[in-house]
């Protein structure tokens, strides 16, 4: 297995390996040389901050990118004095991209103080060449630059940076590459993400996704299987299978599989008792999949399905590809298969053309679905996809103020939705401690909802029977005897 690869057993020599991922595994040895060094020379080792933007995408591609730190020897820290600052960025909303180049200039302070700390920027966000040309006129002082194809190749990239002062870039277009066997970290033992998938080809006419995440390429169903294997034996519980349209997954395959066949050997493997999976476009939902989860004892009784409009009109210029009545007919038919499933959206407001009566169609769906919760987005302009381009742009009043009634009418209905448990015992995977009271724990509902109840730190990562005592409209407040 290369995770468990001794890095000073590599003779490093001999010239780089060409093949994956026999070659970062070489230059993560040579990154150790400089972590060695620098222990040597200060007495303690070299610290490294990592920061995630946006998706849970993001959040893995971190833990990804975190593990090869570890592997090189740095010391994790949340605190940006550090001598590596990595920012995993996100582009989905232009509100992302302001708050990156704000914390850059906070960084350059830190960094006169400590010049040979290295910055070095990621993600979605470096994929957009009017970033990395930002980026390279007024932010000199950033180290590195790559972007999400070549997430795999950070050790090397890093090396480079580690022997040179220059700004190094290296972006590209788009990969069919999927390089298995990288050591990743897990920020809780007990559960994981686990990717199926990478891109998208939807292109949803609001959406960067595809420009900066590239064409949908699946992972080979042995791949993720012993992914989820090896994880179980290592104590994950639960897993989040991960993609931006898990529904189409397996079509380009070689041997294609549908996502719900490849639930079901998921489900095959002992030990693993929880299966989650986001993100399911409503247009490729299918009857096999509602079927299997009907039948599941392990997926979750929760299923994310972004609506982004109630109106047809405005779903077909979205290029959603499913009508208000299609998609009203699909929850229909999930609720009948599986009565006590929780529904989760996104609803996108302001989409230019959106009038009154588009805006009437999206409250009317949000009153008929009654969903647990719901994530409402003001639409942000992203350069480069037709909506961003499209004449009648709503004007910034009139998409605040709808914005408000969406937000007021969601969590009315999610505070009564979620509240119809309230009595009953589930179980619970107890995930952390209480981030406000330390005496209670934090667990998780089969169907997403939080729970906080009176126990003890050794509960952690246990699946265990609470009572759901109180409903605080968006979590329970429990007891567990
Ligand atoms: N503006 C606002 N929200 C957007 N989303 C995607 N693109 C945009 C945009 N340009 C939202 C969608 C998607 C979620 C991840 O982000 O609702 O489901
Ligand atoms: Fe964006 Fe649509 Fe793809 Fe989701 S399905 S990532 S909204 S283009």
């Amino acid at each position: 297995m290369y995770n468990e690869i001794n890095l000073d057993k590599i003779d490093l020599r001999q010239e780089p390996p060409l093949e994956e991922p026999a070659r970062q595994y070489y230059f993560m040895a040579e990154c150790r040389q400089y972590t060695k060094r620098f222990f040597e020379e200060n007495g303690r080792l070299p610290s490294a901050s990592v920061h995630t933007f946006g998706c849970q995408m993001n959040a893995r591609d971190s833990e990804k990118l975190i593990g090869i730190l570890e592997k090189i020897g740095y010391e994790m820290t949340e605190d940006e004095h550090a001598e590596l600052v990595l920012y995993n960025t996100c582009t989905v909303r232009d509100n992302a991209n302001q708050k990156v180049y704000g914390r850059l200039g906070f960084l350059n302070t830190i960094k006169k103080k400590n010049p040979h700390m290295k910055i070095a920027l990621c993600g979605c966000m470096m994929q957009e060449l009017s970033v990395v040309e930002k980026l390279q006129k007024s932010y000199r002082f950033v180290d590195l630059v790559f972007g999400t194809h070549n997430i795999y190749k950070f050790a090397e990239l890093l090396a480079s940076s580690l022997e040179s002062d220059r700004m190094i870039i290296d972006i590209w277009k788009e990969t069919d590459k999927i390089v298995e066997e990288l050591p990743a970290d897990r920020k809780f033992f007990f559960k994981s993400g686990v990717n199926i998938m990478y891109g998208c080809n939807n292109f949803c006419s609001y959406c960067i996704v595809p420009y900066v995440r590239g064409r949908e390429r699946s992972r080979k169903p042995e791949d993720i299987l012993q992914e989820i294997r090896r994880l179980v034996q290592d104590g994950v519980v639960e897993v989040m299978l991960l993609g931006q349209n898990v529904n189409s997954y397996g079509k380009n395959l070689e041997h294609p599989i549908s996502f719900a066949e490849l639930l079901q050997e998921v489900e095959k493997i002992e030990g693993l008792e929880r299966i989650r999976f986001m993100t399911s476009h409503p247009k490729d939902l299918s009857d096999e999949l509602i079927e299997v989860m009907k039948n599941s004892e392990k997926i979750c009784r929760h299923m994310h399905l972004p609506l982004q409009s109630g109106s047809s009109r405005l779903l077909k210029i979205m290029n959603r590809r499913y009508t208000k009545e299609q998609y009203l007919a699909l929850v229909e038919k999930l609720r009948n298969a599986i009565p006590d499933i929780s529904l989760t959206t996104d609803i996108i407001v302001g989409f230019p053309g959106e009038t009154e009566e588009d805006f009437r169609e999206t409250l009317d769906v949000v009153r008929k679905v009654r969903y647990d919760s719901a994530f409402t987005f003001i639409y942000s302009k992203r350069t480069g996809t037709p909506a961003a381009v499209m004449e009648n742009q709503v004007p910034e009043d009139v998409v605040k103020e709808r914005f408000d009634t969406l937000l007021q009418k969601v969590q009315e209905i999610s505070k009564r939705t979620s509240s119809r448990f309230e009595g009953q015992t589930m179980p619970v995977l107890v995930e952390q401690v209480n981030e406000q009271d330390s005496r209670l724990l934090t667990g998780r509902l089969s169907n997403n909802l939080l729970v906080h109840f009176p126990g003890t730190e050794n509960l952690i990562g246990k699946i265990i029977d609470v009572k759901l005592e109180e409903s605080k409209g968006f979590y329970y407040m429990g007891s567990y005897k």
